[in-house]
């Protein structure tokens, strides 16, 4: 709820209802999906989720974020390094990233992980591990 206006539509491509927002957190800690935060001093500072794909569960995106006054301090790549672990120990065999094209900041980020970003639909794919392709284009 603290994320700005630029940075929700970074992490969810719109800007959400707030209540859509409180859905989206409440799903994601209660169905089961991999969810890494980052606390301190009792507040929840950046967060990753995985989601894994309905049709192959071994395939999974990734999504960030990271509250303003926290940034460049690592804990951006700390989560990714987490959820990359996390993966690794479920199984799973490939990870993408959708990111906005001008969302430099994320996609610099996915660069610290993988050589391997390409266009898609008007948006970067990051992809990290073995994955069969889709639909790219
Ligand atoms: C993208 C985001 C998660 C990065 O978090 P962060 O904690 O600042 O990241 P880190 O401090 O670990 O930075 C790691 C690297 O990412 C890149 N990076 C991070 N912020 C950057 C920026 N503003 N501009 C350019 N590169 C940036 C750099 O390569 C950086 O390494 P460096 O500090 O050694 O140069 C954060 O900016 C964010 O939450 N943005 C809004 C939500 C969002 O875009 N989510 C992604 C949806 S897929």
């Amino acid at each position: 709820m603290r994320l700005d206006s630029e940075d929700r539509r970074f992490r969810f491509f719109e800007e959400p209802e707030e209540f859509l927002m409180a859905l989206h957190a409440g799903a994601a800690v209660a169905d089961g999906r991999i969810v890494v935060g980052c606390e301190s001093e009792g507040q929840i500072r950046g967060v990753g989720e995985l989601l894994a794909d309905a049709q192959d569960p071994r395939r999974g995106e990734l999504a960030f974020s990271v509250e303003r006054d926290w940034r460049r301090r690592g804990l951006g790549r700390a989560l990714m390094q987490a959820m990359i672990d996390a993966a690794r120990d479920k199984s799973f065999r490939c990870l993408e990233l959708e990111i906005l094209p001008d969302n430099l900041a994320m996609q610099n980020l996915a660069r610290r992980f993988t050589s391997d970003l390409q266009r898609r639909n008007g948006n970067v794919i990051a992809t990290i591990g073995a994955c069969v392709t889709k639909s790219r284009v």
